[in-house]
């Protein structure tokens, strides 16, 4: 079967990303070779079992946004120095984006900076989480608030792993690769697995390397997050990431249409690809109320000056600051939350 490489150009932490179905025996030759052991965090249920020539250590973590948070990070670390993990090791994240979010933010912090391999094994973690360098975890007053910028050393993507997938989790990297249509204009369901996959890999790629540390382009891959993010808290992650991210999609939208930055054609559009194509939910929790996601959404790590979102636009996706309260009234109402 095909195998793709695409690399993420970052000068000397340029790294390869490997899709493909059964890519995971390439693990050992990515390994530094100056690592003389690793440390595998995964989760109880990830289908995926690596295979190393080196001494390993396997530390299974919480299944759950719940668990990835510090005192996950600090279980991990005591796991790392009991197993005499040095800073010329390697760590390596096998699991969703949860997981290789954790691994990778506690491979940042061990030693100060200890090489990663993600091996994702969600279609989120393979289009999205795993690729880019951002880690973190969260704390009860937000999501991803603490975190590093540290970039693996390659990321490999079995899709083999995606066939025990359960349908929700499958929707779910369906909202992140909706994302990508938007911010591309592919049509992306229109190709195959893992050519979507690979192709949603290159245009993260080509934005991360343009923008490493999100200081200016890389905000646009945050579309729909602002409110998703939101979202996930206040229904305490009942609602998945992507699920949320689509919903959030369509929030940007009707902002981005009362803001008058589109038109309706464009705002019907938004609804054609993602509840049409996507098969992915539009509606807001009848549950929720729109005091509680303003309140979420003002702790928003973009929200540097005011309420913040990327929009959708004459220039295309970009970040804009300072959206007023009238603007969110009037997309709340369209989408009739209370
Ligand atoms: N760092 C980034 O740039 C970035 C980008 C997007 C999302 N994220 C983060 O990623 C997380 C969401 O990732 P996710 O959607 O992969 O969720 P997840 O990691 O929580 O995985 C979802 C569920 O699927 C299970 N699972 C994983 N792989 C499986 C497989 N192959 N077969 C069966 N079950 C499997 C997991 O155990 C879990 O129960 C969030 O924490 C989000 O903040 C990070």
């Amino acid at each position: 079967m095909t195998e793709h490489k695409i690399v993420v150009s970052l000068a000397d932490r340029s790294y390869p990303v490997i899709v493909g179905s059964g890519v995971s025996n390439q693990l050992q030759a990515l390994i530094p070779k100056t690592a003389k052991r690793a440390a595998i965090v995964t989760q109880q249920k990830i289908p995926l079992k690596v295979n190393l020539e080196i001494e390993s250590t396997t530390i299974t973590i919480g299944d759950g946004e719940q668990h990835k948070n510090l005192q996950t990070i600090e279980s991990i670390s005591q796991q790392f120095a009991k197993f005499g993990l040095t800073r010329s090791d390697v760590v390596i994240g096998v699991g969703g984006g949860m997981v290789t979010d954790v691994a990778g933010f506690a491979a940042a912090s061990w030693h100060r900076g200890t090489a990663v391999i993600h091996l994702p094994t969600t279609l989120v973690g393979m289009v999205d989480a795993a690729i880019g360098g951002k880690t973190g975890v969260n704390l009860d007053q937000g999501k991803n608030l603490v975190g590093a910028f540290w970039q693996p050393t390659a990321v490999i993507c079995d899709v083999e792993s995606l066939k025990t997938l359960p349908e929700r989790e499958t929707r779910c990297g369906l909202g992140e690769v909706a994302k990508y249509h938007f911010l591309s204009g592919d049509d992306l369901l229109a190709i195959e697995l893992p050519e979507r996959i690979a192709r949603c890999v290159q245009i993260k790629a080509e934005i991360v390397s343009a923008d490493e540390r999100e200081q200016g382009g890389r905000a646009v891959l945050n579309y729909g997050h602002t409110l998703a993010h939101a979202l996930e808290r206040s229904s305490s992650f009942a609602l998945a990431h992507g699920e949320a991210v689509a919903i959030g999609m369509i929030f940007a939208a009707h902002l981005a249409r009362f803001m008058n930055r589109i038109d309706d054609d464009r705002l019907a559009y938004h609804y054609k690809v993602i509840r049409d194509t996507y098969r992915l939910g539009v509606e807001l929790p009848k549950t929720i109320k729109r005091s509680d996601l303003v309140g979420l959404m003002r702790l928003d790590k973009k929200a540097i000056d005011g309420l913040t979102f990327v929009l959708d636009g004459k220039n295309g996706i970009e970040i804009v600051s300072g959206v007023e309260e009238k603007y969110i009234d009037q997309a709340f109402n369209a989408m009739q939350v209370i």
